[in-house]
């Protein structure tokens, strides 16, 4: 075996020269694996005993991408497409091995081989979108070349993994290996060189592109059809217009335009802050004082007490991810309805075609109900997803400790209430946790992780990874009034219901919001989720919102009763503007002695998002969250905040935090003591510093 470079290796297995390439974590195409592959494939077409070539990877997965480290810093040679025109052009046939997942310019090096094999639990793609940015080695204009311009157009935009079986149907990997993916990948590349088969080079091949040329129109209806999905991102537009130049453009043109859009994009605020978000992401998993080697509990079996629409979500997240599932309510005829709901979801989802039947079963099957806490007694964690009631909740958990066996991870969906408080009603604090899902349950992303000051290293461990394992994405966070996410979110909405008493038009308000890229703004997210959820709430605590309570008053909860903060007309989602919520609103101006006045768009923003900031800042001090990223995890996974602009804190930063403190004292001037800009912001400021530096 030749060492090519600290990374890749070379050596001839009979007539095939086999290039392995050997860069931990995800053989991420840094500068020390381009250059391997490269003198690699220089190697085996130098060498006389071998007739073709095996491009293959060592470890976990082929390679996943371009080094994401390498962005922004200065081009070291040599550059991919280079490496690329090199495979393409070797006089002996290339095949790729794929195992893992290919994706980004990972998938590039594969389409600049002659052949792709792969193994069938393989997955291939093009991400780049996600990291605001496009395919740059020649993706754009191979990809159309092997799956069409309409496919093409998917892949790309959506940045999706692609199974290899379907793959192999779209025509992109030529043979599913069963058994040694390097001894199959030989094999094909030996019966390539002896049928003498040729050497394909994707650049050359156009006639996939021939329907989109004859219709041009594909990419308007394309765009279109997909205008609300790309709202707000620059990189779709940027992918669709380089499919556009492959198509238009000969090979070597079409490169240079992918060229140009991609440095475009790599350029922008958009790609920074999602390429940092990425990283983010990562780090998020990490909690410092937690070691990486701590010891895991094995989720073999979950319990789940309260079948509600927390609960059956919840469980959903589970029988999906293979775990079998209990879940108890305290009656049967509440059990039955939260079963039929979870079987409702999935029946839906076989009949969008989302979901096979024969899957659907397999979930079914793992689930079992009850009315008896007593069935929890084997399960390896509980959740806890009752209503919000502290005494209740710490009945339940009395009896969940008598019941539930020793090691088993005692947990608490509360959005609220004192995680500390709940683990003392048990025997063993350091085995209790919250666990902060979003609803809905088995859609949104985020898990919310509330350690108490006793939760065991091992505890919060096992749930870090247990939620990767159910397809969560996790953070870690202290315990706090609403945590991290919902203590935020309060801010921004007292501030969102002064500003309709102050003359903003509730829908103003909304859109602005919209406008900065949440999928909708507060008002209209509280006639979704139910403006009685809150109504309660305050009553529970005392205090009043008078719009908001006015309008309950009324029974106007939101879209489940027809009104709200706005009409909906029956069966529609559609918010309208009502006459009725303007005049409780001057009303309400009124009774509290405000001059109503104009309220400009960027007044509402910064009204809306600072007091987020600066109450992060206090959420940071206080060490509720580990990091500001966190934060950031939290709001793009948990609150829909845009992740084209990185998150509350990325966004403050980009902002510039002199700017947002100069602007917090002026409104303090204007509009009181709530104002203050928390120590932490103040002094990162003087010091001239960002959220990022800390
Ligand atoms: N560059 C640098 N580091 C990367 C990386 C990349 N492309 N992809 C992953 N890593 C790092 C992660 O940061 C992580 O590091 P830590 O262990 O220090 O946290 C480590 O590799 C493992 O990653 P994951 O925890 O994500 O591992 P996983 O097994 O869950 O997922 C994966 C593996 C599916 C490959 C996932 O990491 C992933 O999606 N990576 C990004 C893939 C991607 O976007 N590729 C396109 C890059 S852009 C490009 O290629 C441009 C171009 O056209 C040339």
């Amino acid at each position: 075996m030749t060492a090519i470079t600290d990374f890749v290796s070379y050596e001839a297995h009979g007539t095939v020269g086999v290039i392995t390439v050997d860069s931990p974590p995800v053989n991420a195409l840094s500068q020390g694996v381009r250059a391997g592959i490269q003198g690699g494939i220089e190697a085996a077409v130098a060498d006389d005993s071998v007739t073709a070539i095996v491009l293959a990877c060592a470890g976990r997965t082929f390679i996943a991408g371009a080094d994401i480290t390498e962005f922004g810093k200065p081009p070291k040679a040599p550059a991919l497409n280079d490496v690329i025109a090199t495979m393409e052009s070797a006089t002996k046939p290339v095949v790729a091995a794929i195992h893992g997942t290919a994706l980004g310019g990972g998938l590039e090096t594969a389409l600049g081989c002659h052949y792709r094999v792969a193994v069938a639990s393989a997955k291939v793609g093009l991400p780049e979108v996600k990291l605001g940015i496009l395919p740059g080695a020649g993706g754009t204009q191979r990809l159309p070349r092997v799956v069409g311009v309409q496919k093409a157009l998917e892949f790309i935009t959506s940045g999706v993994h692609v199974p290899a079986p379907q793959a192999f149907e779209a025509g992109l990997i030529d043979e599913l290996i069963e058994g040694d993916l390097t001894e199959g990948a030989i094999a094909f590349a030996k019966k390539v060189a002896a049928e003498g088969r040729p050497l394909v080079k994707i650049s050359e091949q156009n006639d996939k592109l021939e329907e989109a040329k004859k219709n041009p129109a594909i990419f308007d209806e394309f765009r279109k059809k997909n205008a609300r999905k790309f709202r707000g991102f620059e990189a779709p537009e940027n992918c669709i217009k380089a499919i556009e130049g492959a198509v238009n453009l000969p090979f070597p043109e079409g490169l240079k335009r992918e060229r140009e859009l991609f440095s475009e994009l790599l350029a922008g605020e958009q790609a920074k802050a999602q390429q940092y978000f990425f990283f983010s992401e990562r780090l998020a998993n990490k909690i410092p004082d937690v070691p990486k080697d701590t010891p895991l509990i094995d989720i073999k079996t979950a319990g789940i007490v309260g079948a509600g629409t927390m609960g059956g979500g919840i469980a959903m997240n589970f029988l999906q991810a293979g775990i079998p599932v209990t879940i108890v309510e305290t009656s049967q005829e509440a059990l039955d309805k939260g079963l039929s709901v979870i079987k409702g979801n999935y029946s839906a989802t076989v009949s969008k075609g989302r979901l096979t039947q024969e899957k659907m079963d397999k979930y079914m099957s793992l689930l079992t109900g009850s009315t008896n806490l007593e069935d929890l007694k084997d399960a390896d964690i509980v959740i806890e997803a009752i209503f919000e009631n502290m005494d209740v909740k710490k009945e339940v958990f009395g009896k969940l400790d008598k019941i539930c066996k020793q090691g088993a991870i005692l947990a608490t969906n509360t959005s609220t209430l004192d995680v500390d408080e709940i683990g003392e009603a048990t025997s063993r604090p350091e085995y209790v946790i919250g666990l902060h899902f979003f609803s809905p349950a088995n859609v949104m992303r985020l898990l919310e992780e509330v350690r108490t000051k006793k939760t065991s290293p091992t505890v919060m461990a096992t749930c870090m990874a247990l939620a990767k394992k159910i397809g969560k994405v996790p953070a870690m966070v202290g315990v706090c009034d609403g945590f991290v996410g919902n203590r935020m979110l309060a801010k921004r909405g007292d501030q969102a219901a002064q500003l309709i008493l102050e003359g903003a038009k509730l829908e103003d308000v909304d859109r602005v919001l919209y406008d900065f890229g949440f999928p909708m703004g507060p008002f209209a997210m509280s006639d979704l989720a139910g403006n009685d959820v809150g109504w309660r709430i305050r009553q529970g605590r005392g205090v009043t919102s008078p719009v908001a309570d006015a309008i309950c008053e009324l029974g106007r909860f939101g879209q489940k009763t027809g009104d709200g903060y706005y009409h909906y007309e029956k069966g529609s989602r559609t918010p309208q503007p009502d006459p009725i919520v303007e005049e409780i609103i001057v009303k309400a101006a009124r009774d509290a002695g405000i001059n109503r006045r104009e309220v400009s768009d960027e007044e509402i923003l910064k009204r809306c998002i600072y007091p987020m900031i600066n109450e992060a800042a206090k959420i940071l001090e206080e060490g509720i969250a580990t990091r500001a990223s966190d934060i950031d995890v939290i709001w793009v996974y948990g609150y829909g905040w845009p992740i084209y602009r990185g998150g509350p804190m990325r966004y403050a930063d980009h902002i510039g935090l002199e700017n947002i403190y100069n602007d917090m004292l002026k409104f303090k001037a204007e509009h009181g003591d709530e104002w203050t800009p928390a120590p932490l912001l103040e002094r990162l400021v003087k010091e001239g510093k960002g959220f990022k530096d800390l």
